[in-house]
């Protein structure tokens, strides 16, 4: 079953001299529990294309469909609940909030949240060795350990769908292999789809599938 399908998707930026053609006529269906990895060269759409699938920023032509629901026809509560409780995003740039600390940041999507489970938190910390920093606030800690607060913090509701982009782009080699492992086993176990965006072969070869952006043009 397709849970994530994306549908003659095309994005310009600007226009006249200024007009980028970010994506063009992209088509992609990704099955439920796919690990899939976006790969492609600096400019190629890779960005463009994950902040469409999750709703942030609107296509120039053609749609996202998440579990049958055209994602435009949403109003902004309808919205809201599919970023809280379906979809975790992971961004290139961490996103987190600076006056809130590492514990209070991963925590933040399940404002709102009924079944709250704690000790999922510490869990997520631990396994991702940020749990001596729970107090810390984001300026006090290095950009890989941003990173893996940014990464506890979209696993923390569960969501059936990771949208993920550079994950691992801050972190060491050792890390890294830790936090894909660890995002696959959270995929097994909780039957996770993950999109994961990469300019990386290495790290595409985690992925149960690769797709090749090229120009705003998919190459599977
Ligand atoms: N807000 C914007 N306005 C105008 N052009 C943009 C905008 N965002 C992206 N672009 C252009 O669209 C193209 C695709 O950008 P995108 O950020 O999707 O690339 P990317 O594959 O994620 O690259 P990187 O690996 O460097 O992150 C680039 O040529 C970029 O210059
Ligand atoms: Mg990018």
């Amino acid at each position: 079953m397709g849970i994530l399908q994306i549908k003659n998707l095309t994005k310009i930026y600007g226009k006249d001299e200024t007009e980028v053609k970010a994506l063009n006529n992209i088509n992609i269906k990704i099955n439920k529990g796919e690990f899939v990895a976006i790969i492609g060269k600096s400019g190629s759409g890779k960005s463009t294309l994950l902040h469409i699938m999750a709703g942030l920023e609107t296509p120039t032509s053609g749609h996202v469909i998440i579990e049958d629901i055209n994602i435009s026809s949403l109003n902004e509560k309808q919205q809201s609940i599919l970023w809280r409780e379906k979809i975790g995003l992971i961004f290139q740039s961490y996103n987190l909030i600076p006056a809130l600390t590492v514990e209070e940041n991963i925590k933040l999507p399940t404002i709102n949240i009924n079944n709250k489970n704690d000790n999922y938190v510490d869990e997520l910390m631990l396994l991702l060795s940020i749990n001596d920093r729970k107090e810390h606030l984001p300026h006090q800690l290095s950009g890989g350990q941003q990173q893996r607060v940014a990464i506890a913090r979209a696993l923390i509701n569960k969501p059936s769908i990771i949208l993920a982009d550079e994950p691992t782009g801050n972190l060491d080699t050792k890390s890294e292999s830790e936090v894909l492992n660890l995002l696959k086993k959270s995929q097994k176990k909780y039957n996770q789809t993950i999109i994961m965006i990469t300019h990386n072969m290495n790290i595409a070869k985690y992925a149960g599938r690769v797709i090749k952006i090229e120009d705003g043009v998919i190459r599977e």
